[in-house]
């Protein structure tokens, strides 16, 4: 592991006073981690500085080409006012393997996972207090080389920025409505769906806007090639409960492994539930709710937590699940999930790093 530089902010930023209004990526903390990367000399210069502004060429390739990946984890404050993250080792896993298929490099996971450390403990009291607040943190990696070529870059920027944040949603554990996409798609098969690149997330924005104009949170994608399988959500994975079966769409390539997701299945299998990873139909999936055979859904992320999805609608046709209330499923994997990561239940599954 490389040594890491720390230089200190002179004008420290006043914090967020009313932790209920902190919503989701609107305060910055008052540092920074950075790394800086070259072929022929790998990752170099680990340095932790001010929050501030970047100076680019307006050339760099991430600029035109998109070569940008990133990752999401959280800090929690445990109730003693200890802090922890929960698995940021496999947040820096994934981003080695979004890299490849971005052709950027592996990142030097082991002083990534040092500096992220580091920084979290120095903007220490940026991490707030409240429930179901935590510090959200930000890797991304970007390419840097000045040149308008349509190939990889050769120098790439890897950085972290931390925000303090609430819930995901404007309305926390609310129920959301989700509108069924049919028009456009967000992966398809050999593609980057699996990769946490930027791109993905572009490319979501427009059918995301549109359903937030028919009053719905986010749309639900289908395949990219029969728009007729059950994908992801963009900002979260989806599940659906039948009675004690959780069913979720199978890792094909084109959605993202969730690590909450991961971490959902793993702990309701642990609480006796049954689990199945399939590919699933969104026909089979309403006539289940119009049968009232699917109890609940939810959608699993670490910005989302674990949102109650209340309705979804497709083609016109919209249906409430569970009453539009929150089933007692999604509540016992929110409670447990949640309560390993702010410290109040057993680490049965050693996926905490405690920091202090
Ligand atoms: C996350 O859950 O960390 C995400 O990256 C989703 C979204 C905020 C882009």
């Amino acid at each position: 592991m490389k040594t890491i530089s720390i230089q200190k902010t002179t004008a420290p930023k006043a914090k967020p006073q009313d932790e209920s209004k902190l919503g989701f990526g609107h305060y910055f903390t008052d540092h920074m981690f950075l790394m800086n990367y070259e072929e022929g000399k790998g990752w170099f210069d680990p340095r932790i500085v001010p929050y501030g502004d970047f100076a680019m060429d307006p050339a760099s390739m991430v600029l035109h080409y998109g070569q940008a990946i990133f990752e999401g984890t959280k800090c929690y404050r445990r109730a003693d006012g200890g802090l922890q993250l929960f698995r940021p080792e496999a947040n820096l896993a994934r981003m080695t393997r979004s890299a490849q298929r971005m052709c950027m490099p592996a990142l030097d996971e082991e002083t990534a996972l040092e500096g992220l450390k580091q920084l979290v403990l120095l903007d220490q009291e940026w991490v707030p207090h409240s429930e179901g607040t935590s510090l959200y943190i930000r890797p991304t990696m970007i390419s840097m080389d000045v040149h308008l070529g349509v190939h990889a870059s050769k120098t790439y920027l890897f950085f972290i920025i931390l925000s303090p944040v609430g819930s995901y949603y404007k309305d926390g554990l609310k129920p959301v409505g989700i509108y069924v996409e049919d028009q456009y798609v967000r992966a398809v098969r050999g593609g980057t769906g699996f990769t946490k690149c930027a791109g993905n997330y572009a490319a979501s924005i427009l059918a995301g806007d549109i359903a937030e104009k028919k009053g719905y949170s986010q749309v639900l994608w289908l395949d990219g090639v029969e728009q007729k399988y059950v994908e992801e959500v963009g900002s979260m994975n989806m599940m659906f409960a039948y009675g004690n079966r959780i069913v979720t769409p199978a890792l094909n390539g084109s959605i993202l492994p969730g690590i909450t997701r991961d971490s959902i299945l793993t702990l309701a299998r642990q609480l006796g539930y049954e689990t199945e990873e399939a590919r699933l139909a969104i026909a089979d999936i309403f006539a289940d709710i119009r049968s009232g055979k699917l109890t609940e859904a939810f959608g699993t992320g670490t910005a989302a937590v674990i949102s109650p999805v209340g309705k979804l609608c497709m083609d016109g046709e919209e249906l409430v699940i569970g009453g539009g209330e929150i089933g007692a499923i999604s509540q016992k994997l929110y409670d447990t999930l949640t309560g390993i990561q702010y410290g109040k239940l057993p680490d049965e599954n050693h996926w905490i790093t405690r920091l202090s």
